[in-house]
């Protein structure tokens, strides 16, 4: 590794005909990073090439297929805890990039595959950008999303070429764009072909020795109104402080530093941008909450190396089925056509749902569309993948099925025995219950071990975690087919034991139960949802209830509460709410009223509904928090004794990744850790002397209080 790293990661060539090209191909890395090694031998390079009179155009290449630069070394960030070397690795940042800006000659940052970050930033120290017309050309500042902001000059650099609102766009989202919306916000010069990309380049290059009058990019008319006088330019860093805050609630500060970065750097100059951004830097990069948002990184990078069980090769998959075509298979299919390009039968008993079903794969097919994310013809191809049945025919070829039917044990029982019959015998069934046992549903069926659960969460398109249940006995090859299928539809697979509610749905539910028994006590719907969306979950358990659908919480609820006994009491005017058909938002009506999709008020009916009366005023919203969030740490702390998942950063990633738990906070175990488990252990003490029994203290999380955290010695500590 050592060896790896003393190698060279730049390359430097000078051809007879002035045109110079420096290779980037950091060795033992899949992607180029800048290092503290690194920017040494940029900083040596620079030297050279300053003092060369040879070289007319200098081109920047990448040595790895499918991307360019990713960025600094997330590692370094990490570990930087003292302000004054991380304002320092800015600065150093800002001279290596600026001696770059003046060589003597032009540069031009060749841009193939994903740029992000620190490379976003030396190619706007070009002079000239190109890209390749390519998928996988991606570019972007994604430093707010780790708690930082760009800061080796990318905010100063970004707004003066392609302007503030645009740039801010980017900047405060940390999205990222393609190659042609690149050339199209004037961030890049030249859109050139990918398969002749090297050629195209070198041309480029040829064409452009020793000009050094590169025009300035030019604004649009909008942006002279606006971005160029004072007063327009207010409206707009006002309008992006108000529409983070709504966005962030305060909860990310990069962001909003990020704004007043860029500010700076429009109206005081270059210099005072670059000091703006060492000075947000060192404050940032050493804050909680960007070592949690770093923390999230690593667990998310470390995910995408687990291959799911020991001890058998996924097998091929060409041909899927999908059994069910409701809310969730409907979405499965699409996304099985959108993103592996595989025909798909979909199969319900119901003409009419089945129509549904496929109306709901167009409608997420022309969002698509729509945000530019595919083309019309394509849509069109992938739409006639997905063939819609009322039987089993076809099925001989299919090498996965993915159940999603009704949520009845019997039934999925009989369907499960049903496709069997009709499957070749190295299919895998996988079934995408939320809260039945895999083993009870394989039983029936012949070779159940190759029946395993895939766990998908609602709405599939956008929710990036599937929970792969791999129960007792399962085929390692059956299990990981899945898991690896399930990232070939870009989700982030983690395994997961055969347990009630398997991992995620069993510690949601202890949050939302208790968030009904805090109305039991006489709270309202709107500060009970208010407490945990200000805490930074997506939207409170109210709000998220009603979206699971009232009936299907209730349904497993009761399956829960069978299982866990004591732990999980539900109060008795539960199902009141579904038998009077109030389903939640599918139904227009839950604890909120809607209209359309549109959540409005909270419903006084559903009050007198219960028999209740709201009567608690101004209640204590960090109380209202630890009532709701510490029962699922003292879950969390009984999944990982019983093994539910690996280890802790399994478990907060899951959560993030199937609830949107909120990633500034790290994950639940690492939230947890940060207010040390005996603090946690003494409030559900105390909270089980005053409120009820159902807070006892779990002796698991006692041992892991008693051992100094979740993460004490586990991996990702
Ligand atoms: P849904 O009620 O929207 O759809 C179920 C579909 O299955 C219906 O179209 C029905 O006609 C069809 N069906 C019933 N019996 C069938 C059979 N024998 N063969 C083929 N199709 C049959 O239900 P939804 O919400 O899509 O849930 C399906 C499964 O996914 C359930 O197991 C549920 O627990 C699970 N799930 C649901 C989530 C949600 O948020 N709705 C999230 C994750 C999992």
């Amino acid at each position: 590794m050592a060896a790896a790293q003393d190698a060279a990661s730049l390359r430097l060539e000078v051809g007879g005909d002035r045109l110079a090209t420096l290779t980037f191909d950091a060795p033992g890395r899949r992607v180029n990073v800048f290092s503290r090694g690194v920017f040494e031998e940029l900083e040596r390079t620079i030297d050279e090439l300053a003092r060369r009179d040879n070289v007319g155009c200098l081109v920047l290449l990448s040595g790895k297929a499918g991307n360019f630069i990713a960025g600094a070394d997330v590692e370094e960030i990490a570990r930087v805890t003292d302000p004054i070397a991380a304002e320092a690795g800015s600065r150093l940042g800002h001279r290596l990039f600026s001696a770059w800006e003046a060589l003597p000659f032009p540069t031009v940052a060749a841009i193939r595959g994903t740029c992000l970050g620190g490379g976003t930033e030396i190619a706007l120290a070009s002079t000239y950008r190109v890209v390749a017309n390519a998928k996988e050309v991606r570019i972007g500042l994604p430093e707010v999303r780790l708690g930082i902001l760009p800061g080796w000059g990318g905010s100063t650099r970004l707004p003066r070429r392609i302007g503030i609102a645009e740039a801010l766009d980017l900047i405060l989202t940390g999205k990222t764009v393609s190659a042609r919306r690149a050339v199209k916000l004037g961030l890049a010069d030249a859109l050139l072909p990918d398969a002749r990309f090297l050629d195209a380049v070198r041309d480029f290059a040829l064409a452009h020795l020793d000009r050094r009058d590169r025009e300035e990019a030019r604004p649009d008319l909008k942006e002279l109104l606006l971005e160029r006088n004072p007063l327009g330019r207010r409206i707009v860093f006002d309008q992006a402080r108000k529409k983070t805050l709504e966005q962030t609630r305060g909860q990310y500060p990069a962001p909003l530093r990020a704004i007043e970065v860029v500010r700076v750097g429009i109206e005081d100059g270059r210099q005072a941008g670059f000091d703006a951004e060492a000075r947000a830097v060192a404050e940032l990069a050493t804050s909680r909450t960007a070592k949690n948002l770093l923390h999230v990184f690593r667990l998310t990078e470390e995910a995408k190396k687990e291959q799911g069980l020991p001890g058998g090769e996924p097998r091929p998959v060409a041909m899927v089925a999908v059994l069910g075509a409701g809310v969730m298979g409907g979405g499965i299919a699409q996304l099985v056509a959108a993103e592996t390009g595989l025909p798909v039968r979909l199969k319900d008993v119901d003409e009419t749902a089945l129509a549904s079903g496929m109306a709901h794969a167009g409608q997420l097919f022309d969002r698509a569309l729509r945000r530019h994310r595919i083309e019309r013809p394509e849509v069109k191809r992938r739409m006639s993948l997905l063939l819609p049945t009322l039987s089993y025919d076809g099925l001989e070829r299919a090498d996965l099925v993915i159940e999603a039917i009704v949520e009845k044990l019997a039934v999925k029982q009989q369907v499960f025995a049903e496709a069997a019959a009709h499957l070749p015998e190295r299919a895998v069934l996988a079934s995408n219950t939320s809260s039945l046992s895999i083993a009870a549903i394989g039983a029936a069926t012949p070779h159940r071990e190759r029946v395993v659960g895939m766990h998908f969460f609602n709405p599939v398109h956008r929710m990036p975690l599937v929970e792969v249940i791999a129960p007792e006995g399962a085929d390692p090859a059956a299990v990981n087919t899945v898991f690896a299928f399930a990232r070939k539809l870009g989700k982030t697979p983690i395994l997961v034991r055969d347990a009630p509610g398997f991992l995620v749905n069993r510690l949601l539910m202890f949050y939302s139960t208790e968030a009904l028994w805090l109305l039991d006590e006489g709270h309202r719907i709107e500060d009970l949802d208010r407490a945990m969306s200000d805490w930074g979950m997506p939207m409170g358990p109210m709000a998220l209830t009603d979206e699971v659908g009232i009936d299907v919480a209730v349904k497993v609820a009761h399956i829960l509460c069978e299982a866990f006994g004591d732990r999980l009491p539900l109060p008795a005017w539960m199902d009141r709410l579904s038998l009077a058909g109030r389903l939640g938002t599918k139904s227009g009506r839950g604890f909120y009223r809607y209209e359309g999709r549109e959540r409005k008020d909270p419903d006084p009916a559903v009050y007198a509904l219960l028999g209740l009366t709201p009567h608690i005023d101004h209640p204590d919203p960090a109380a209202l928090a630890d009532r709701m969030v510490l029962p699922m740490v003292n879950e969390a702390a009984r999944c990982l004794a019983e093994k539910v998942v690996a280890g802790p950063g399994d478990l907060d990633l899951a959560l993030i990744l199937g609830t949107g738990f909120p990633p500034f906070r790290g994950g639940l175990c690492r939230w947890a850790d940060s207010q040390g488990l005996p603090a946690i252990v003494a409030t559900l003490e105390r909270l089980e002397g005053a409120v009820a029994e159902r807070f006892r203290p779990s002796d698991a999380l006692r041992d892991y209080a008693a051992r100094g955290g979740f993460y004490a010695g586990a991996a990702g500590a």
